[in-house]
């Protein structure tokens, strides 16, 4: 199990503020509350390098960090969350064409996909978005642990979003289970990441 140094470099409110060296990078993309500043802790092994909320709309800018000071974790706001005030809302269309189609540092799209629901319409959106423009993507499926309360399982769920994924593309994405609570999928991640460093 691989040790991580994690350490915050800069918050950017455009894609053009964001870092400008050549060190590839990795985008953690999906909906509010989905878990995507909890997995930058996981795999740092740190509470509170990325903060996070119970609240949707926690994470408002591209936040950068950097790992091993060799790649980069970004940090993304949430999609899918109505509430934020327009002041704190970051405007998706300017920037995922300022961002995705054109960050060439871009290694790939982690797209994490909450497996304690079933598929919801604005993932799979997402994911043929990044699909039709060949941004190369892997799915991550978080709050594998949760089950209390639910009336569908992690497993039955991520069967069936995969199902509606393989409506749209021949070659099914790469995907790991995990979660923030239990560490689940961690390093499988980690070892995932840097296969594609190198590839
Ligand atoms: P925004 O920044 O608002 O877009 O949210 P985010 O995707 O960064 O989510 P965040 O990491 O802040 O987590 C949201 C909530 O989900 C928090 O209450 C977390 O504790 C919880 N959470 C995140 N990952 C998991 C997980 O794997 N399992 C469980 N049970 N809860 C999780
Ligand atoms: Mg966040």
């Amino acid at each position: 199990t691989e040790e991580m140094e994690v350490e915050f470099v800069k918050s950017s409110g455009k894609a053009k503020d964001c870092p400008r060296d050549d060190r590839p990078e990795f985008a953690i993309l999906g909906r509010s509350n989905v878990g995507k500043s909890s997995l930058i802790n996981v795999l740092a092994r740190k509470k509170e390098v990325a903060l996070t909320s119970k609240k949707p709309g926690k994470t408002q800018l591209i936040n950068h960090f950097l790992v091993n000071k060799s790649w980069y974790l970004v940090d993304l706001p949430g999609y899918g969350f109505a509430k934020a005030p327009d002041s704190a809302r970051m405007d998706w269309s300017s920037f995922t064409k300022g961002y995705f189609l054109n960050r060439e540092t871009l290694v790939a799209v982690l797209l994490l996909i909450d497996a304690s629901v079933p598929p919801q319409k604005i993932d799979l959106d997402c994911a043929n978005w990044l699909g039709r423009n060949n941004i190369p993507m892997t799915l991550v499926f978080t709050k594998c642990d949760k089950m209390k309360g639910k009336r569908t399982r992690p497993d039955e769920n991520i069967k069936n979003f995969q199902e509606l994924m393989r409506q749209n593309y021949r070659e099914h994405p790469a995907w790991i289970m995990t979660s923030s609570v239990t560490g689940l999928g961690r390093d499988e991640l980690l070892l995932h990441m840097s296969q594609l460093r190198n590839y």
